[in-house]
């Protein structure tokens, strides 16, 4: 029997090292063959090929080499290039994963074929229609013919929106799953004695959300806050391309640089990264994924947002949303060990791609029976 081509969607940082752990487990399997398909949303070596390197990933078997753009050129972009791979060789299932744009491109050029698309960290709501991910997320999951999701609140948001129960597959966290594959390589890299930081000594620090950078007067206040939180506790922050641009636009990056406590860091690789968390005080990101990954390790989490998509690492984890303007109060708390260390959700136990292939593979291989 001919093996089942699946579609691994890879477009940007946060969605390699979801892809990673099905890309593994998909090609020891011998009924299928799964293909990655990058679009090419990142492309800079920081933000892509450091990742492929670090989780092991081939090449991209497929390249769409879309870049950068607004919102509907970068959508439209990768829905044309991904419709004429799709029209010259169908796969049996396009996987997408996350909630970047080209999750949305790549599920509706899939679907306008009367194609199937299984959508991995489905049901995810933050209730903010302000923010691009949440639009990807609603518009994928309406189509979408099978959501597997990381938790119970995902699963309840779906059945909300009408979603048939037969759809939605409570697969567990795909993110821990590469935590647990690096984890050797993470707890041998020792990040912070490059940076001549502290184990337990030091914060982590991430920014990327337009509504936190883009705009001069809301990055300005967040530079204020974090300069001041670096006078007590030394703070590496891994500095986005986006945020990176309008630090210079606004003329505060070199108030960053001169400021006591502030390591500037380029984007770093996931075992680089998780090196320095799994050892960090706290963290302070605006991410989705690093709301999950503290959890699942009991670090203190501080996301500078208002909302989250992902409630589950609040009620149960270790993150927190924290204004801005209650950031110090909330860095006070936890330098005081006055910090929830939380637990780890269902399912978030590293053996989610395990599930997810032994769900395609019902699905594609179903027995013909027999006398
Ligand atoms: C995208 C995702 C976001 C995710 C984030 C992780 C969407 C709507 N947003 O946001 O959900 O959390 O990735 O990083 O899909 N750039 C580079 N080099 C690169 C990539 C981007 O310099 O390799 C610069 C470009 O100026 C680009 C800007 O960063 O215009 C933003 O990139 P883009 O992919 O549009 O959005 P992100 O902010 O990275």
């Amino acid at each position: 029997m001919p093996r089942a081509t699946i579609h691994l969607i890879a477009a940007a940082r946060p969605n390699f090292m979801k892809v990673a752990p099905l890309y593994h487990a998909l090609a020891a399997e011998d009924w299928c063959e799964p293909l990655i398909v990058h679009t090419g949303q990142h492309y800079d070596a920081n933000m892509s090929d450091a990742f492929f390197d670090d989780l092991g990933l081939p090449k991209p078997h497929i390249h769409l080499g879309v870049g950068s753009g607004t919102h509907a050129e970068q959508t439209a972009r990768v829905m044309v290039a991904y419709e004429k791979i799709l029209m010259e060789a169908p796969p049996a299932w396009t996987v997408v994963v996350g909630d970047v744009n080209s999750t949305m491109a790549c599920t509706v050029a899939a679907k306008k074929l009367c194609l199937n698309v299984a959508h991995l960290e489905a049901g995810l709501r933050s209730r903010d229609r302000k923010m691009p991910e949440e639009i990807n997320r609603l518009l994928t999951d309406v189509i979408a013919d099978l959501l597997w999701t990381p938790s119970p609140d995902a699963d309840e948001n779906l059945r909300h929106e009408g979603v048939p129960e037969e759809h939605i597959v409570r697969v567990g966290n795909i993110m821990i799953d590469s935590y647990e594959l690096m984890r050797p390589r993470i707890e041998a890299e020792r990040t912070y004695d490059s940076l001549g930081l502290t184990p337990g000594a030091y914060g982590v620090m991430t920014l990327h959300r337009p509504s936190n950078v883009d705009d001069k007067a809301v990055l300005g206040g967040l530079v204020d806050s974090l300069t001041a939180l670096a006078a007590d506790l030394p703070l590496v922050f891994a500095v986005h391309p986006r945020t990176h641009k309008n630090l210079d636009a606004f003329g505060l990056w070199s108030k960053l640089e001169a400021a006591p406590g502030i390591h500037l860091t380029e984007p770093m690789s996931y075992i680089r990264f998780m090196g320095l968390v799994r050892e960090a005080k706290m963290v302070v990101t605006d991410s989705g994924g690093i709301q999950e990954e503290t959890t699942y390790l009991g670090i203190p989490c501080l996301t500078l947002r208002d909302t989250t998509e992902r409630p589950i690492t609040v009620s149960q984890g270790s993150n927190r949303l924290v204004p801005p303007a209650e950031l110090a109060a909330a860095a006070a708390k936890v330098m005081a060990g006055d910090w929830p260390t939380g637990q780890k959700p269902d399912l978030w136990d590293g053996h989610t791609a395990p599930r997810i292939v032994a769900d395609l593979k019902g699905r594609l291989c179903v027995p013909t029976g027999g006398a």
